[in-house]
């Protein structure tokens, strides 16, 4: 049986990459959620997304930099006149930067600036809409997008049992150990948030053409986005607090 639809979706980091094309994939999919709250930190420069959401009534474009807590605030307190009541279904950590850092070159400030946004500002903005999270499940029953759900976007690099089969990312270590402990956030929310009907899961979107993943990615952007809505739209209670890849396969922590 088909699950119950997903009302509301709220996306960090779309000017760009896998955000833009999440964005451009569920303003496009049907059926499509009401309301897709499309975030970047410089809406103005965003100019694909501009156009997306004139063609999409659905999308709501709004700012938020993710490192910024007044920003974080501002962006709550909007979606919330919008929501009322009915609170916000599905959040995507998706925002997230990276920086070439071998053993050699790696320094403090590089792993802070890192850990930062990929893994503070994903607490941090998850705190702020949980009472948003929560009245939405609420209304709901069972658990995935159609009631609560947290996806925070990790990465295959982030696997410690995988370390050895992917040498290519000894080159990004504040990358991947910002990612590794993104997956702990992941882990602690679904056993925190469990009894509130909210799911989380952390997800690896594939190895994609975008200005992160670079030009020798295996996979455009748009190659990835339908497996990725389909893992999203087939969540339940089985799936918290996994750690999945684009096509829905499991990946070891
Ligand atoms: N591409 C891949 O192969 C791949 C693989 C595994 C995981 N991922 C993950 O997927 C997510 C998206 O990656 P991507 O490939 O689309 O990267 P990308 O093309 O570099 O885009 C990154 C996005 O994050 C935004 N961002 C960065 N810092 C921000 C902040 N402080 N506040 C708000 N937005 C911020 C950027 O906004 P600006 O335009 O303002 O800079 C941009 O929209 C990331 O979490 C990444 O780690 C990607």
């Amino acid at each position: 049986m088909a699950q119950p639809r997903c009302r509301s979706v709220l996306i960090t980091g779309c000017s760009r990459g896998i955000g833009l094309g999440l964005v451009r994939g569920l303003a496009a999919a049907s059926p499509s959620p009401d309301l897709v709250f499309a975030t970047c930190r410089y809406p103005e420069k965003a100019q694909e997304l501009q156009q997306l959401s004139k063609q999409y009534s659905n999308i709501k474009l709004l700012q938020l930099d993710v490192v910024s807590e007044s920003s974080i605030k501002k962006v709550v307190k909007e979606v919330e006149e919008i929501v009322g009541d009915k609170g916000l279904n599905c959040l995507i950590n998706n925002a997230g930067i990276n920086v070439l850092a071998s053993l050699e070159e790696v320094t403090a400030e590089t792993m802070l600036t890192i850990y930062e946004t990929n893994t503070v500002a994903q607490l941090m903005v998850t705190k702020a809409f949980l009472p948003l999270l929560r009245k939405a499940a609420q209304l709901g029953t069972g658990m995935g997008c159609h009631r609560a759900a947290i996806i925070n976007m990790s990465s295959l690099a982030a696997s410690m049992q995988l370390v050895q089969a992917n040498e290519m990312f000894l080159k990004v270590y504040p990358y991947r150990i910002a990612k590794t402990a993104l997956n702990m956030i992941t882990r602690c929310l679904a056993a925190d948030l469990k009894s509130d009907g909210i799911l989380c899961i952390s997800l690896h979107p594939g190895w994609l053409q975008t200005d992160m993943g670079g030009n020798m990615a295996p996979m455009q952007v748009q190659e990835a986005i339908p497996g990725i809505l389909s893992v999203l739209d087939r969540l339940g209670e089985k799936e918290n607090g996994s750690f999945l890849d684009w096509q829905g396969e499991t990946l070891p922590w």
